[in-house]
């Protein structure tokens, strides 16, 4: 259970890890066999032009790479140095370095061979956070609690039936729980005061946002601010001491959707297509799921509290040229503000890492400079990695 063992790293490296997963969606949810790969639309740099050593993900674009590394990283459990020589990415010196090549090429061909090259199997369908699969079912660990042929699946499965409300009356509930269309389009700006956890830390963090999308937080480290902005076009990560990072497809995807003031007043606008799944059960309550689709983007899951119409829970995902990856927010503890209910406390999960915002103080519809939103500043005396 390699997986498991997962340190915490430093806390400064896993804000990075936790705000930095991501990459372009260029690709389909689907097709991705290394023929698709190479099909990748004219235009931007690809992973050979930009990358020293690039022997298997040659034709994709070149801000796909680190998220395909992200996507292996939480597929196997490991950290990057299980495959790679510090500083020297290029090097092919580790020997799983060079079994992960194979293993590239063995999954591709495994779905074009025999899923029609949908991208049915990935690293994690065989690796489920562990560099040795298990082949061999596991003995049963406890006792039993049900009698034998029981028919209790059947039961659990008709429990998990859709019993009623369609999407667009839980969008309907959900906006009238939190105040209604009015209430939430007269918001034009919110600002937020509050503590960061990570890890078990405590941190101050500021959050801004704005119309139309955009968000800034200023999380306050003790050697600096660790910034994650976006402007409604692009997207920057700074923190202390390091250069800065800019955002890539479905980091500025969601960022986007987070930065939307009016979000819940536009979901009937946002998807091609939805479809209620049941319910499922959140913290103490049940909840309805809503699995929307997007034209061109991947799909997002939205879970809205039985009883209170509120959203609990939203899972998007970002692609990259070997699977998705996930990210969780789970929403918590609604208060009003301006006539509107906004969620004080929020998580956010992504396989690299997870933190929770509880917010102390908002203040909204208040004046917010757009200075804060520009590009935050490379640290002084030049960039180092
Ligand atoms: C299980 C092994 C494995 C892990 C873990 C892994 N990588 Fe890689 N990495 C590879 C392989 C294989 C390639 C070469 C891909 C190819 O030839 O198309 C590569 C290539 C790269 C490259 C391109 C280097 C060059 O100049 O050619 C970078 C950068 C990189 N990885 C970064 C990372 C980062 C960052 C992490 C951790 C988030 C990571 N990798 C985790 C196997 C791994
Ligand atoms: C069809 C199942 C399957 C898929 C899909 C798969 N693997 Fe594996 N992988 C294995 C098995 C089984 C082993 C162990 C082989 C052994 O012990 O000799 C392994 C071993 C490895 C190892 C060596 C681990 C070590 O301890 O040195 C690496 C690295 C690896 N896989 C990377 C990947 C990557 C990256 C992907 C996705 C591109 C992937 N694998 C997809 C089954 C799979």
């Amino acid at each position: 259970m390699t997986g498991m063992k997962k340190k915490i790293p430093a806390l400064i490296v896993g804000m990075l890890a936790v705000f930095v997963a991501g990459g372009v969606a260029i690709l389909g949810a689907k097709a991705q066999s290394n023929t698709a790969l190479a099909a990748a639309p004219q235009g931007p740099r690809l992973a050979e032009q930009q990358f020293k050593n690039i022997q298997v993900l040659k034709g994709v674009p070149a801000d796909q790479v680190i998220p395909a590394m992200q996507f292996i990283t939480a597929s196997l459990g490991v950290e990057c140095d299980f495959c790679h020589v510090q500083g020297a990415f290029e090097k092919d010196d580790k020997k799983p370095k060079q079994t992960a090549r194979k293993m590239m090429e063995m999954t591709f061909a495994i779905n074009a061979d025999n899923f029609d090259r949908h991208r049915e199997v990935t690293c994690y369908t065989c690796h489920r956070g562990n560099t040795d699969p298990v082949g061999t079912p596991l003995v049963m660990a406890e006792d039993a609690k049900e009698g034998f042929g029981e028919p209790k699946k059947a039961e659990e499965d008709d429990a998990k039936k859709p019993t009623g409300p369609t999407a667009d009356q839980l969008f309907d509930k959900y906006l009238q729980a939190i105040g209604g269309a009015d209430a939430v389009n007269k918001i034009t700006s919110r600002v937020q005061k509050g503590t960061i956890n990570v890890g078990g830390r405590d941190v101050a963090i500021e959050i801004f946002s704005k119309d139309p999308k955009k968000r800034v937080s200023f999380m306050h480290m003790a050697n600096g601010d660790s910034i994650t902005v976006f402007d409604g076009h692009e997207g920057w990560l700074g923190a202390p001491g390091r250069p800065v990072r800019e955002m890539h497809g479905p980091d500025l995807e969601g960022a986007a959707m987070d930065a939307d003031l009016h979000s819940a007043a536009q979901l009937k606008q946002m998807f091609a297509e939805v479809r209620v799944g049941g319910t499922e059960k959140i913290g103490d309550h049940e909840a309805y799921e809503v699995f929307g689709r997007r034209a061109d983007k991947p799909p997002v899951r939205l879970y809205f509290d039985e009883q209170s119409g509120l959203l609990v829970r939203l899972v998007r995902y970002g692609e990259t040229p070997l699977g998705q990856l996930p990210t969780q927010i789970d929403y918590a503890d609604y208060r009003e503000a301006n006539g509107v209910k906004i969620p004080f406390r929020w998580t956010l999960a992504r396989p690299s890492g997870r933190f929770t915002i509880q917010v102390t103080e908002v203040k909204q519809n208040v004046p917010v400079d757009d200075a804060k939103f520009a590009r935050p500043p490379e640290p002084a005396g030049g960039p180092k990695e």
